[in-house]
């Protein structure tokens, strides 16, 4: 017997206030034929009063509990991949701990930006494989508009905001392929690339600081470690791109998840595409993508799905798991 950590539950939560591409065009030398084109974006969500990054996880977490049929008092630890957090400390995860009305277990946050979903499923994955914890929240949440400038029309159009959420528990598998639960997972970084994507704000600073990114030289790393993290992935789980039912790729702009798709032999109908509606919302993209997906029927119990994802850092990675 193998343990595995198998998804029993997942959630999203979108901030209230929906941006077009056309309200952009009212205080920025861009269009909306020039957003939708260089990126597939159409539309975000921006978070108004009342809704922050640990709202907004909180209110996912409490989804994924509900279709998973727990209560929070049922979970070990919480996991939030933000780089966003509502303050420098306390993480984000301990103010969704208390919003959950939970003083047991524990909670704490990962930053590998765009990356840090990925991490913290492979971190998640680490602490049951371990035997440290039986339930565990996985969640990615950002509000990356408080971090825009926007006078920048090369970062302002792309970002937005929301929240999405696992619930991973321990299970018994085979130790095959065939298994419910995380198969495998890989992670990379390589900090030399930090000019290419960072904000310029911070303790250092005294101020936030705003969102600085290099997009083109971003996108020139983006498909090739994108597609080798998904195959070294799709290698230690012992399992093919014929045999992946799902891509769940990070949402950061449709011309790399198609060639990421593309370089993967994996046709464009098994990917779950959201990036029109969200824009990039960083750690929150792809559990927003596994919910919506989900939601929409897409994916299904037993489903092979790789998720992978590269951001600031930079930080890039890939986990194979079959739902
Ligand atoms: N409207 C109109 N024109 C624009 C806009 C805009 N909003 N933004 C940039 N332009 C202009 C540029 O000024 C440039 O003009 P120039 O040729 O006169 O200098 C031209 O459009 C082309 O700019 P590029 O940056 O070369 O355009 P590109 O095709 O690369 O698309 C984009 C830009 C969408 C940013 C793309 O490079 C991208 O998606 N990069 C990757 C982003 C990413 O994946 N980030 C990682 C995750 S994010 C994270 O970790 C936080």
């Amino acid at each position: 017997m193998t343990l595995r950590a198998v998804v029993s539950g997942v959630g999203h939560y979108l901030p209230r206030r929906v941006v077009e591409n056309a309200e952009f065009e009212e205080s920025l030398e861009t269009s909306d034929e020039w957003i939708r084109a260089r990126s597939g974006i159409e539309r975000r969500h921006f978070a108004g009063e009342g809704e922050t990054t640990a709202t907004m996880a909180a209110a996912a977490a409490r989804a994924a509990l509900e279709m998973a049929g727990k209560e929070a008092g049922d979970v070990d630890a919480i996991i939030v991949a933000t780089s966003t957090a509502d303050l420098t400390f306390p993480s984000a995860a301990t103010m969704v701990q208390s919003e959950l009305g939970l003083r047991t277990g524990f909670a704490f946050d990962i930053q590998a930006v765009c990356a840090g979903f990925v991490f913290a499923l492979a971190n998640a994955n680490a602490l049951i494989l371990s035997g440290q914890v039986k339930r565990v929240l996985v969640i990615g949440a950002e509000t990356f508009s408080r971090i825009m400038d926007w006078t920048d029309r090369s970062t302002c159009v792309l970002f937005g905001d929301g929240a999405g959420a696992l619930l991973l528990e321990a299970q018994e598998g085979d130790g095959t392929a065939a298994d419910r639960g995380i198969l495998s997972t890989d992670l990379n970084s390589d900090g030399t690339h930090r000019d290419l994507l960072y904000v310029d704000g911070g303790v250092s600073t005294g101020t936030t600081g705003y969102l600085r990114m290099q997009g083109n030289q971003v996108f020139r790393h983006a498909v090739e470690k994108l597609a080798a993290t998904a195959d070294t992935a799709m290698t230690r789980a012992g399992v093919t791109a014929a045999d992946i039912d799902w891509v769940v790729p990070h949402q950061a702009n449709i011309r790399i998840i198609q060639g990421t798709a593309k370089k993967l032999g994996v046709s464009m109908d098994n990917v779950v595409v959201t990036v029109q509606d969200h824009g990039n919302t960083s750690a929150a993209s792809i559990p927003l993508a596994l919910s919506v997906g989900h939601a929409r029927g897409q994916i299904k119990q037993g489903d092979l799905i790789v998720t992978e994802a590269i951001g600031g850092g930079l930080a890039w990675g890939a986990v194979v798991l079959r739902w």
